[in-house]
């Protein structure tokens, strides 16, 4: 069986292998870009390249409608378009945090709110909203990402059980690490604060926001190379995921993923653990 998607942020990391990964397995794709030139290099028979800035209520809602209207149906819809900001709370400026919630959080419930009603005419679909494992637990000078993938999964458990009875699924994706840009050239960082000096040394092992580490700070020191998977590898567990009859609505993907999850939920526990009034069911 061949499918449709529709994918958000599809010029390049994740977007692109999953934008790949369908075309070659013999599915169609609307694959949506802020730049429609970084898909010039992409051309294939079942490929549609629409403009979309994920920020843009009425624009999301026009591309939503117009994807349906060219391909008669979709069958999964990829939430990917998204980025980290990284800097402690109050090394960000309220710029920042809005363009973090706008992509990350309203970007995927805009996509999402203009696609159900598409979705429940069919009687059937896949949401697929690209999350992390830091919506699970979370990390110091991350919050804002934390809280973007934190509001997103709140309201996505939340949709996925109101569009079960419709015969349309939605997951959860939460992937670990994967070499892509996210964690290069797409980071936004507050401005340092030397407060927080020892704990960008604790958590990046450098006392700056990270230039350095993967853009050579003097033109002669190497970049660190990343040891994390590629995004091609993200894009297998995806497509095996859309082919399961009954998907979950959370998916940890990745390597070492599944121990994070893990951890954090470990965490929590814990923590709650301290309340004696606590007690876990048999
Ligand atoms: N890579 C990881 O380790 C990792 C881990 C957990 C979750 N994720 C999530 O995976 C998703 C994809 O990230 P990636 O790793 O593939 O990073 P990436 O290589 O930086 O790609 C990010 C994509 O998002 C697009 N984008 C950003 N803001 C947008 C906006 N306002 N409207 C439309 N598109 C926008 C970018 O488009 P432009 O080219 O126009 O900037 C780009 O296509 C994100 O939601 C990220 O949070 C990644």
């Amino acid at each position: 069986m061949t499918r449709t998607w529709f994918i958000t942020g599809a010029n390049r990391g994740l977007g692109r292998a999953f934008t790949t990964a369908a075309l070659a397995q013999g599915d169609r794709v609307v694959a949506t870009v802020r730049n429609p030139a970084t898909m010039a290099d992409l051309q294939h028979d079942l490929l549609t390249v629409l403009t979309l800035d994920v920020r843009d209520r009425e624009r999301v809602i026009d591309t939503v409608n117009t994807a349906f209207a060219t391909t008669g149906r979709i069958d999964v819809i990829v939430n990917n378009a998204g980025y980290g900001l990284v800097g402690a709370v109050e090394e960000l400026t309220e710029a920042q945090i809005r363009d973090q919630m706008d992509t990350n959080f309203y970007g995927a419930l805009w996509v999402s709110q203009a696609a159900v009603p598409h979705l429940r005419a069919q009687g059937s679909g896949h949401i697929v909203q690209i999350s992390t494992v830091g919506a699970v637990g979370s990390l110091p000078l991350f919050s804002m990402y934390n809280a973007s993938k934190w509001a997103l999964e709140g309201f996505s458990a939340s949709l996925a059980d109101e569009l079960r009875p419709f015969g349309i699924h939605l997951t959860l994706a939460q992937m670990g690490g994967f070499d892509t840009d996210w964690a290069k050239s797409s980071m936004k960082f507050g401005t340092e604060l030397p407060a927080y000096t020892e704990q960008r040394r604790a958590l990046f092992g450098m006392p700056d926001y990270w230039g350095p580490l993967f853009e050579s700070a003097d033109g002669e020191t190497p970049p660190v190379e990343s040891t994390e998977p590629g995004p091609e590898v993200a894009a297998a567990e995806i497509l095996a995921l859309v082919a399961m009859p009954n998907p979950p609505v959370r998916k940890v993907i990745g390597p070492g993923a599944q121990q994070m999850v893990t951890m954090a939920l470990d965490a929590r526990r814990q923590d709650y653990a301290t309340d004696p009034e606590f007690t876990w069911p048999a």
